[in-house]
């Protein structure tokens, strides 16, 4: 789930579809909470990787602000955005075995960079390169496609989903995990035709005991 709120996380961990959560600075600040009270929840309800983001821009900061957020559990998954300062923190901390999430993602350019520092996983954002006209999703077919041929690692988070649309697209095109938001999580799990199968058998069955 690419969410901070914990309520949402819960309701939808409790039917076991959740494997893991991404967060990012806008979304903390979204959830009314610090990142502080919000990261520790998060990791008690869900045991997959959960990223949470450095807010420093320099690598000293941001290996340092790792370092403290890697403390918090063991499936935090530090996220780094794709800047020359924070892929010198990726291979610093690959170094130290703490597992990253290169961020803010939109060429294959930036996400190969990132998986040659070390990166544990890369983020590209479909939905804001599609916003400026952009193939989203056509990046993450691409990056899938090189990552196969050279044998790299990383795994492709897909992110910056919008639609249902977007999520049946990263899957087809190979993409190892989507981030998603709670309102397309809750638009994939809906459809018409079940509502109306599920009141129709109701309908029936109740009508044969009269
Ligand atoms: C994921 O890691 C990002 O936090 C998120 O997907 C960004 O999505 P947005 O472009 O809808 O803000």
């Amino acid at each position: 789930m690419d969410t901070a709120n914990v309520d949402e996380i819960r309701e939808f961990a409790d039917m076991g579809i959740v494997y893991g959560v991404t967060t990012n600075p806008t979304l903390v600040a979204k959830s009314g909470r610090t990142q502080a009270e919000v990261i520790p929840d998060i990791c008690r309800l869900i045991p997959g990787p959960v990223s949470a983001e450095v807010i420093s821009t320099d690598c000293e900061g941001m290996v340092r602000e790792a370092r403290e957020l890697a403390k918090i559990a063991d499936n935090v998954v530090v996220k780094i955005p794709c800047i020359a300062e924070g892929l010198k923190a990726v291979k610093i901390l690959s170094s130290e075995h703490i597992r990253t999430n290169v961020t803010l993602v939109f060429s294959l350019g930036q996400a190969l960079l990132a998986a040659r520092a070390g990166a544990t996983y890369v983020s590209p954002f479909i939905g804001r390169l599609d916003d400026i006209g952009e193939d989203g999703v056509g990046l993450v077919a691409d990056m899938v496609q090189v990552f196969r041929t050279y044998g790299l690692k990383t795994q492709i988070i897909a992110a910056s989903i919008r639609s249902v649309g977007h999520v049946n697209a990263v899957m087809k095109a190979g993409a190892d995990i989507a981030t998603i938001p709670t309102k397309v999580l809750r638009a994939l799990l809906v459809h018409q035709l079940t509502d109306k199968g599920l009141a129709k058998f109701l309908e029936d069955y109740r009508a044969s005991l009269k």
